[in-house]
């Protein structure tokens, strides 16, 4: 039986993912800070179906997470690396908390490039794996009130795009997921204004995407037909325009 590691797996597009992979028979590594969540997601899915899940608590805004998290997994083969975990920052760039950026980009960028580094080693050794990268639709152009958060989806995109090619010939898919916006807790924990993800699509759509995308060994999925023309047509328009029009929309 296959293991796949999900990291922030505690709610949202994470917890759905720890679902959706357990039913498609997949033993699960569940890590996130909240581990009362972490436990009661195992304690749901070991009583229905035959998959074992191994908790670990873990901040991955701390350095050296990644190293730890790797180590904590040492003698478990991990067939499936899921770098989910990920937080935005919402406001105005003069008036942001400089600790709480920092983190982020901990979070969104330093951890999950270690994590794949760590992992795609043993992908590697073992001859075949899968990693799969949450970026987002904001990754294809800069986000006024969410400039860094957007940046580094951008890098989150570019980086994954990259590795994908060069990984290739070890037998390892790289799929990148850009959900546009999802009713999870992200919005509460960006402190974001809550009117664009009023009529978004679930955490549950969001994971059932991203395992099949995954399958398919897919580089790049765009979640729904509408963010996919949004995201295109932005290679067509000029970038300043781009700009102004995400700005009114993170308004
Ligand atoms: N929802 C959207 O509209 C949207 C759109 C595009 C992309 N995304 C991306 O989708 C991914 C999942 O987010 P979501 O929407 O499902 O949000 P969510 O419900 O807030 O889930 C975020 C997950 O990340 C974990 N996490 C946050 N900080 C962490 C830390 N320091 N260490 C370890 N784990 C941490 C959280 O667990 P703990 O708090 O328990 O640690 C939680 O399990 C993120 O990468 C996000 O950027 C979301």
């Amino acid at each position: 039986m296959k293991t796949v590691l999900i990291t922030g797996a505690s709610s949202g597009i994470g917890r759905e993912l720890a679902h959706t992979f357990a039913k498609n028979n997949y033993n699960l590594i569940l890590t996130a800070r909240r581990k009362e969540r972490l436990e009661d997601i195992k304690k749901d899915i070991e009583k229905t179906l035959s998959v074992s899940v191994q908790v670990i608590q873990l901040d991955l805004a701390a350095s050296g997470s990644a190293e730890l998290l790797y180590k904590k997994t040492n003698g478990i083969r991990v067939d499936i690396l899921i770098n989910n975990a990920g937080v935005g920052v919402y406001g105005d760039f003069k008036e942001i908390d400089m600790e709480k950026e920092e983190k982020m980009l901990i979070l969104n960028i330093i951890t999950l490039t270690k994590l794949t580094r760590l992992f795609a080693g043993d992908m590697i050794k073992a001859g075949q794996g899968n990693i799969v990268n949450i970026a987002s639709t904001a990754a294809f152009q800069a986000v006024p009130l969410m400039a860094s958060y957007s940046a580094s989806k951008a890098y989150v995109l570019n980086f994954s795009e990259a590795i994908a090619h060069e990984l290739k010939k070890y037998n390892i898919t790289v799929t990148t997921i850009c959900p546009g916006a999802t009713r999870t807790e992200f919005a509460d924990v960006a402190s974001m204004n809550k009117s664009i993800f009023k009529n978004a699509p679930t955490a549950k759509e969001l994971a059932e995407f991203t395992y099949k995308e995954m399958a398919k060994g897919k580089t790049i999925a765009i979640h729904s037909l509408k963010n996919r023309i949004m995201t295109f047509g932005t290679r067509f328009s000029p970038r300043k325009l781009n700009t102004a029009i995400a700005a009114r929309i993170m308004k």
